[in-house]
């Protein structure tokens, strides 16, 4: 079909009313069809430039040609067509931009659907790290007796870790070697060398009867080996009642030893010595690895160090503002790694600190 809009007013040769509705008529139909005829939406931009192009769109030549060059008394009539037709191309093209906004909207819900059906994917749980484990399991024997936990702070002062302890500024455990302090601190700051200094803060904060753990890491100045490290971690025991005695600490830390280690665990207690309790002791638990035969790991004498222990020194009464005549009680400390090595079976202190996923992943249960 010849494209009459490129057609002068006078080769149009329109004669009557009904030459104008009949050519407006067949210029609405070619619309239609050319609209319909695109299939994506490229093709309905180049329908939409050929009909409503600014400059040489068929809709711009019917208002800049015919129009224009109408005889009056025609001009009201092409005018009302023409209106009447750019209407329509409007229209047309809109319900088909829409059609294809919908269409492409559904591809795009199908092409992201997500398959409810298919199996998720496992995603690897990070379990606890062995020391944590243990240090867990023993803070619970004692929540289970009553007791609860608290906490304090890593970077101590020399009052609460060595003096309010009983422990005298020329006591070895006051060397450097052992202490890490913190350079350029006004007050003398140091990295708690033990979790004893939580009793004190403890002492302080509530009145007796007392009873708590701390657990925490606590430093020292120790070059990493097999069974050292310059940071572990410590379980501090306290409680502080009426009429405590020696044999509630050995009852206490017995019950504790064969909750964790088995109800065939025995305990014996050597005397020590410690600045913060009088009398001293420490515990040694029946090798659970040859249950007192001997072996390597009990150096062939049946039993494990595993913690140190005593009655409450008078003087950290003192120090806390306690009645030493009213109350009485006991503390225990004990390192968790070496508890952890233990009861793993792991010879060497550093495995633990290796960040080797092999390793850490053999105790996720
Ligand atoms: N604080 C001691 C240590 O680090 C352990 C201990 C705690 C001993 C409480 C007696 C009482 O070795």
């Amino acid at each position: 079909m010849p494209d009459r809009t490129t057609q002068s007013w006078a080769e149009l040769n329109v004669a009557s009313p009904d030459d104008l509705a009949g050519l407006f008529q067949a210029l609405a139909a070619e619309l239609a069809a050319d609209v319909a005829a695109a299939g994506e939406e490229a093709a309905l931009r180049a329908v939409r430039d050929r009909w409503l192009g600014r400059k040489s769109g068929r809709l711009a030549r019917i208002r800049d040609q015919w129009l224009a060059a109408a005889p009056r008394e025609w001009k009201p009539a092409v005018g009302q067509l023409y209106n009447a037709l750019a209407r329509q191309a409007e229209s047309e093209f809109a319900r088909a931009q829409a059609r294809f906004a919908a269409v492409q909207a559904q591809a795009m819900i199908v092409e992201d659907a997500v398959d409810t059906t298919l199996p998720g994917r496992a995603q690897p749980a990070g379990p606890a790290h062995p020391v944590l484990r243990i240090l867990d399991r023993i803070t619970d024997v004692f929540v289970r007796l009553g007791y609860s936990v608290a906490t304090g702070p890593e970077i101590e002062t020399a009052y609460y870790n060595f003096e309010a302890l009983n422990i005298p500024a020329d006591h070895p455990a006051r060397d450097d070697q052992d202490t890490i302090y913190l350079a350029g601190a006004g007050e003398e700051l140091l990295l708690r060398t033990h979790t004893s200094p939580v009793q004190i803060r403890a002492m302080q904060a509530q009145e007796p009867p007392l009873r708590i753990v701390a657990p925490g890491r606590v430093y020292r100045h120790d070059a990493p080996d097999a069974s050292h490290s310059p940071m572990f971690h410590q379980i501090e025991g306290l409680a502080v009642d009426r009429d405590l005695t020696l044999g509630d600490l050995k009852g206490t830390l017995d019950h504790f030893a064969r909750e964790l280690f088995g109800a065939a665990a025995t305990t014996r207690f050597r005397p020590s010595y410690f600045p913060f309790t009088e009398p001293s002791a420490e515990m040694d638990v029946s090798c659970i690895l040859c249950h007192g035969a001997g072996c390597r790991a009990c150096k062939q004498t049946g039993w494990i160090e595993i913690l140190g222990c005593g009655m409450i020194h008078p003087a950290l009464y003192r120090a806390v503002g306690y009645d030493a005549a009213r109350w009485s009680g006991f503390a225990f400390g004990m390192g968790v790694e070496r508890v952890a090595m233990l009861y793993y079976g792991v010879d060497d202190l550093q495995r633990f600190y290796s960040g080797d996923l092999r390793f850490l992943e053999q105790f996720a249960t």
